[in-house]
């Protein structure tokens, strides 16, 4: 109608978000009138231009612009500040304030796994990286950061503590306990990659990725293979997402509902 709210997934690529599926499920099951759109674009500081001329009221923020939108936002909330990380943009009367609801997903997801003095392999170094290594450090596991570009693995590690691998075969006398892929190697259409040699996997090992299309990556049918146990990212992106809209319009929404829904897609 012509009052419908509208909200966008921002990012460059976009071709593999479920981003509008979910919200907009969650817009016609909570009888919200809003819809949500993708924008594609590599220039962050265009998008923000649009998110302040639709305005767009909500915005979830993907690869590859979660960290380079915090300079051009009027607020950053402490946690996303603490993360260096923000995948949430609420514009309120535009005022444009940023928030991570990752780590909200990344808690939901690895809300089982025992991460106390355990060896946790994190893989990539970028914005979806950053919830990720705080969740390890406040759960009380050693950090071990591996990155195509070793410098932003150093960046990580001097933020967040651990220590920085520089090449993975130096893991193969003493594979790690957790392995978290944070890249998107592996993500559609590339689906025929993995990140990670599957001589680092073992049946001792909990494997996640945040990954969510394809819902079983290279990487995670690998570690099955291997005996390990694989969590795939649909339930840290149902979490993160239906937390956007508690942030935005204040109404806790089922999870695991959310995931099925996604899962039938
Ligand atoms: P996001 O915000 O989703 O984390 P990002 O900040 O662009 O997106 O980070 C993407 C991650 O995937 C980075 O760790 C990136 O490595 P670089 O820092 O070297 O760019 C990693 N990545 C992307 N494409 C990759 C590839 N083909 N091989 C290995 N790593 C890759």
């Amino acid at each position: 109608t012509n009052k419908t709210k509208i909200t966008a997934v921002i990012g460059h690529p976009l071709d593999h978000s479920l981003s509008p599926l979910l919200h907009n499920e969650f817009y016609r099951r909570e009888g919200i009138g809003a819809a949500m759109i993708p924008i594609t674009h590599p220039d962050v500081a265009e998008l923000v231009r649009i998110i302040r001329t639709i305005p767009l009221c909500l915005t979830a923020v993907t690869v590859p612009h979660k960290q380079t939108i915090i300079s051009f936002l009027d607020e950053i909330d402490l946690t996303a500040k603490e993360i260096g990380a923000v995948n949430t943009v609420i514009n309120k009367d535009g005022k444009l304030t940023g928030y991570n609801t990752d780590i909200v997903g990344v808690a939901y997801a690895l809300r089982d796994v025992d991460f106390k003095g355990k060896r946790v392999l994190l893989l990539g170094a970028g914005g979806a990286a950053m919830p990720v290594a705080y969740y390890v450090r406040e759960q009380g596991g050693e950090l071990l950061c591996y990155n195509r570009t070793a410098e932003k693995a150093k960046e990580l590690i001097n933020l967040f503590g651990g220590n920085v691998i520089t090449q993975l075969s130096q893991l193969e006398l003493e594979p790690p306990d957790v392995i978290v892929n944070s890249t998107v190697v592996g993500m559609y259409p590339n689906i025929d990659e993995s990140p990670l040699p599957s001589s680092l996997l073992t049946e001792h090992q909990t494997v996640f990725d945040v990954i969510y299309n394809p819902n079983e990556t290279k990487l995670l049918c690998e570690a099955k293979a291997a005996g390990a146990r694989a969590i795939n990212g649909l339930s840290m992106f149902a979490a993160q997402g239906l937390e956007q809209e508690r942030l935005w319009v204040g109404t806790e929404a089922s999870i695991e509902e959310y995931k099925d829904f996604l899962l039938k897609k």
